[in-house]
């Protein structure tokens, strides 16, 4: 028999368990949670355990559906069922729970991004008539065109998750809004040139993640962010740059494939659907 509860019921331990579980087989690659690294996911998702479901087949968990709220907006921050009881419809009753949930509490809308790839994940969404906002994409570059730029100034990663606020696109995926880059402290560091302003990772490692990267709205179209990326190649020389998958695809195709970034195998698809109350 099927049951719901929320993700109290169970430790962070057996949390983290299930999640592992459930991510093992993911299109994306395994993913695994210690206590540690899911205490940290679930700060940085905005992951709500009194919102979050448990799904429950003869009381044992089996599901997880685990949600986060801004608003009267939600978002699904993660889904899934244990390998060995997945396509058995127990996704898609959970996901119907939760839906009902975020109605029953007043919510507008309720978002999720999913890998296009993902083939249960995608029909799950659109089964429930989730609709397309735009596709993500994540991106890599070897070698980033550099250019000494002397007028780069360093700037608080609040600043930038304000300008991102300000100067970003209207529905940004939620994680990529400046509520989240508010989570990145230092080693993450920041950066301005003119109009333009980026949030790095840790730039002394050889990896650099863009975490973000915005032109003031007048300045938007007359090559700022390139000439921002290019200054920063120079003072961080000999980096491999990245951007996680969640690049609205006209931020890259406007600004990251013309500088050389290559597009990462996979891409996710931005998707939400408005409830009726
Ligand atoms: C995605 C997931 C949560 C769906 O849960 P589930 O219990 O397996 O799904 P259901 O049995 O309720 O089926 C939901 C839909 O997916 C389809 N589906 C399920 N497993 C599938 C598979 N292996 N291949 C293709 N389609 C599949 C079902 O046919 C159904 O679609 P339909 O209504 O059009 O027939 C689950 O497969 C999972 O945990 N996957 C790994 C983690 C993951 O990818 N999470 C989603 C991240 S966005």
């Amino acid at each position: 028999m099927m049951a719901f509860n929320n993700a109290r019921s169970l430790s962070l331990q057996a949390l983290a368990d299930l999640m592992t579980q459930a991510f093992s087989n993911y299109v994306a690659g395994r993913l695994t949670f210690d206590v540690e690294a899911f205490a940290e996911w679930l700060w940085r998702e905005d992951a709500h355990l009194n919102l979050s479901q448990i799904a429950y087949i003869d009381q044992k968990a089996v599901g997880l559906a685990m949600m986060a709220r801004r608003g009267n907006v939600s978002r699904l921050a993660a889904m899934g069922v244990a390998p060995d009881m997945q396509n058995q419809g127990i996704g898609k009753a959970l996901f119907r729970h939760i839906l009902n949930q975020a109605r029953t509490r007043g919510d507008r809308k309720v978002v999720v991004e999913c890998f296009e790839q993902n083939e249960s994940g995608m029909r799950l969404y659109r089964g429930a008539d989730f609709h397309t906002v735009r596709r993500l994409y994540g991106y890599r570059c070897d070698h980033l065109l550099a250019r000494q730029s002397p007028w780069i100034e360093e700037v608080e990663s609040a600043e930038v998750a304000r300008q991102v606020e300000l100067h970003g696109l209207a529905d940004l995926p939620w994680q990529a809004t400046g509520n989240a880059l508010l989570k990145y402290g230092p080693p993450c560091a920041g950066f301005r040139l003119e109009q333009a302003c980026t949030l790095l990772s840790d730039p002394r490692q050889p990896i650099v993640t863009i975490h973000a990267l915005v032109v003031e709205k007048q300045a938007q179209g007359s090559g700022q962010a390139r000439a921002l990326l290019a200054g920063l190649a120079a003072k961080f020389p000999g980096k491999i740059w990245h951007v996680r998958t969640i690049c609205p695809e006209e931020i890259g195709a406007a600004v990251f494939e013309k500088i050389g970034f290559r597009r990462e195998p996979l891409h996710q698809v931005q998707m939400h659907k408005v409830l009726s109350p």
